[in-house]
């Protein structure tokens, strides 16, 4: 081959004029041309650490906490230290034919902060394969006899095929082909959770499982303590197989270890990632209790159903025992709640400045967001949509998701801080730090956020339109 390939030190270099031009030839031209319309997506990042990234010449608050990733923040110095050490001491990264002392490691201390006898655990890559890895587990434990799996009308665990058949959420806007056995009931309503179980035992079938988000990631909204004790109830009935994804939640993002801590109840399966690979290392998992592990899996012929190459690797695994063991030293749970009471506080007096623009604040620990007002009276709404294309317009929620994107560009652009938002049934901006962050980072946020939102609305979409159109 003649070609010249690039190297690791060539592609540190590469300006954004030739990363955006690879994203158009090479990745996606629409993520190019979406993205493009952020003054973000014109930046190229040369470090980051803690709650800041770098580019050449500006240093950028991340309050998005890399989407669930960053509990610990950027490139956390003793999650580093620990890697650093792992390669220097050339530990053995992965051989399926040992037994590896970091797996058993992490999944002993995994045993040991979860309640009850949330005991065995698996440890793939990403969320949406723990989901995969938690239905094919209660699939199993009924040796495939119960045919059913119950997932809420705005749940989101993971883009998959199984994974994406349980999502409820607009996130998934395309109707892929389904798993079967699927049906979903109404978030955090016990009748109508209840309703679907009977009417599937009507019809000689049965759920082998039932999942929730204890708090749903995408809307921030939460299951009551109520809904959950019920559904444990109804799930111990029915010998359902009760499974929590925590996969945003965990970690103390929502102030406790799991938001589910909050109730008295403990799910059969749950399922975690994100923050769990502290910010470095590609690791989610499921853990649960002796007896469904034991008979699903735990026997010569059924073992090896649950593995895959890169599950359980060594340098994951480690990081995952320094990232947990950090969460716990350093308490996190608190540090969590802290930040929550002060992001409650900052988002409260922001909306009474701004009623007309923040509607519903949402949240918990160091994760909050609000729904948007409508920026515009129908008569305005009217005039403007005659120049959008109908299917844009079709889409409800157009002008809040316009509005969010202005705030968020807008924050980015004057105040250097960034921001995100959730653009599924309900729009929100959100904010979702480091649990590690400064509280004087998050009084920058209020004045940043002020002072943006006084703009106005209408300013704010103008400018973020200006700053779209000069980028075309
Ligand atoms: C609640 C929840 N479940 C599942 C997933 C899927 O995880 P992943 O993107 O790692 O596949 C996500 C991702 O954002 C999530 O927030």
């Amino acid at each position: 081959m003649n070609k010249k390939l690039l190297t690791v030190n060539d592609a540190k270099k590469l300006d954004i004029g030739t990363v955006q031009e690879f994203y158009k030839n090479h990745i996606s031209k629409s993520q190019l041309n979406f993205f493009k319309n952020f003054t973000f997506g014109n930046d190229v990042i040369q470090k980051a650490e803690g709650s800041y990234i770098y580019t050449s010449n500006k240093k950028i608050l991340d309050l998005t906490g890399g989407i669930g990733v960053l509990n610990h923040g950027h490139n956390n110095k003793k999650i580093l230290d620990e890697r650093i050490c792992f390669q220097e001491e050339k530990r053995m990264e992965v051989h399926k034919l040992f037994f590896s002392q970091y797996l058993a490691a992490l999944s002993y201390n995994i045993a040991q902060i979860l309640p009850g006898d949330l005991n065995r655990s698996f440890f793939p890559n990403s969320g949406a394969e723990a989901i995969e890895g938690a239905i094919k587990l209660a699939y199993k434990y009924y040796s495939g006899k119960r045919k059913y799996i119950l997932h809420s009308d705005i749940s989101f665990h993971g883009k998959t095929i199984a994974a994406a058949s349980i999502s409820g959420s607009e996130e998934i806007n395309f109707d892929y082909q389904k798993i079967s056995g699927v049906d979903k009931f109404i978030f955090n309503n016990f009748e109508s959770l209840k309703k679907k179980v009977y009417e599937i035992k009507q019809k000689n079938e049965d759920c082998y499982a039932i999942i929730i988000e204890p708090l749903s990631a995408s809307t921030l909204r939460k299951s009551d303590n109520d809904f959950l004790t019920q559904a444990r109830d109804l799930c111990d009935k029915e010998n359902i197989i009760l499974i929590y994804d925590e996969i945003y939640s965990g970690w103390c993002k929502t102030g406790h270890l799991f938001n589910f801590l909050r109730s008295d109840t403990i799910p059969d399966i749950l399922v975690y990632a994100k923050s769990f690979g502290g910010g470095k290392a590609s690791i989610s998992g499921y853990t649960t209790r002796d007896h469904i592990m034991l008979k699903a899996y735990d026997n010569s012929d059924d073992f090896s159903l649950q593995s895959s190459t890169y599950n359980g690797f060594g340098e994951e695994c480690i990081t995952a025992i320094e990232a947990i063991n950090l969460i716990i030293e350093n308490n996190y749970e608190k540090k969590s709640l802290e930040n929550g009471e002060t992001l409650r506080k900052i988002l409260e007096e922001t909306k009474k400045k701004f009623p007309n623009i923040i509607d519903e604040i949402r949240g918990s620990g160091s994760f909050y967001g609000f729904t948007l007002n409508n920026p515009f009276n129908e008569k305005i709404e009217n005039l403007i949509t005659q120049f959008i294309p109908i299917k844009t317009y079709r889409d409800k929620n157009f002008f809040k998701k316009l509005l969010c994107a202005s705030i968020i560009n807008q924050l980015y652009q004057d105040k250097n801080i960034l921001t995100f938002g959730s653009f599924a049934s309900d729009i929100l901006f959100k904010v979702s730090p480091a649990i590690e962050i400064d509280k004087k980072d998050l009084e920058e946020f209020e004045i940043g956020l002020i002072n943006v939102l006084k703009i106005g609305s209408l300013n704010l979409i103008g400018n973020f339109l200006k700053y779209k159109f000069s980028k075309k």
